[in-house]
């Protein structure tokens, strides 16, 4: 039996600005020489469970310019299948403007372009695209109505359902009620529940009311300070390995990858996300999002 991982989301080309200090605005620094790479929190999260050694197919839409060219290039290269990866005659390339401060935490601003159009007619194109699938992941870079219409469909077709909702937008209880594994970071998850994030023990109270809004699992990933799981049996800590972080840039796109890959693996929760916090804290020790991606 099949057991494939589709990945529904964005790709960028991030041009990555290293600078000394975030500034004010008005203001004007020296940064050093831009570096471009792959990256969008759907190709990055592809990309990672695919390392890891996740059977992948990844939706996206790209444009029908020289970043799109050679990032359907480097995406078939990278063993993706080439029909899933669709182009925009309309709209450029999906970009983003990532700032890295010494300390490694970023700043990113995305340009969708033709991200934003991938719709609802897309999915219907491909009936064979839920074949075998018995993971899906989404995230928020492409339009809402898409990922909600993809989230049921991957409930009718039996599979686990992964949402990492990055960039922050308000949900619906109706979209949350098909997510299997809502995977927020602590800013996601303060701004989805309106509670602000005071003291550790916050933590469960957040989560909780995720659960009540339709959402299975609950995994709140912390940065340096690993991550909280709970859905309505258990919930617990995870500490997070320690690093020399460089970059932190599509750390929660590693994550993403490694825990699709092992749930689809029927591997045991709290082995998955060892793997998963492993595959998060490893990515921030290099630059960028796709080169950073552990194997
Ligand atoms: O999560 C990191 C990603 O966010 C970057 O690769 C950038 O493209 C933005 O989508």
């Amino acid at each position: 039996m099949a057991r494939k991982i589709l990945v529904l989301g964005s790709s960028n080309v991030d041009l990555i600005l290293r600078i000394p200090r975030f500034h004010q605005p008005g203001e004007t620094i020296t940064a050093d020489n831009a570096i471009t790479v792959f990256g969008g929190k759907g190709a990055n999260q592809a990309i990672s469970a695919k390392r890891l050694g996740g059977r992948v197919r990844f939706l996206s839409k790209l444009g029908d310019d020289s970043y799109g060219k050679s990032y359907r290039k480097y995406l078939i290269e990278n063993g993706l299948p080439q029909k899933f990866l669709l182009k925009d005659r309309k709209f450029p390339t999906g970009m983003a403007l990532i700032e890295v401060n010494p300390a490694g935490e970023n700043r990113i601003i995305v340009s969708p372009g033709a991200n934003g159009s991938l719709s609802r007619k897309d999915l219907r194109r491909f009936p064979q695209l839920w074949q075998g699938v018995n993971v899906f992941v989404a995230q928020l870079e492409i339009p809402l109505p898409t990922v909600k219409v993809a989230l049921q469909a991957a409930k009718d077709h039996g599979a686990l359902t992964l949402l990492n909702p990055s960039p922050s937008v308000p949900l619906c209880s109706d979209l949350l009620s098909f997510v299997d594994f809502l995977v927020p970071n602590e800013l996601e998850a303060e701004s989805l529940t309106g509670i602000k994030m005071k003291r550790d023990r916050d933590l469960p109270r957040i989560a909780n009311r995720l659960l009540g809004r339709g959402v299975k699992n609950v995994v709140i990933t912390l940065g340096p300070q690993g991550l909280f799981f709970k859905n309505t049996d258990e919930e617990f800590w995870m500490k997070a390995f320690r690093v020399k972080v460089v970059d932190t840039t599509a750390a929660g796109d590693a994550f993403m990858g490694a825990l699709a890959c092992g749930l689809s693996g029927g591997e045991p929760l709290r082995q998955v996300l060892r793997l998963a916090n492993a595959a998060g804290a490893l990515a921030t020790t290099k630059l960028g999002a796709q080169p950073s991606l552990p194997s």
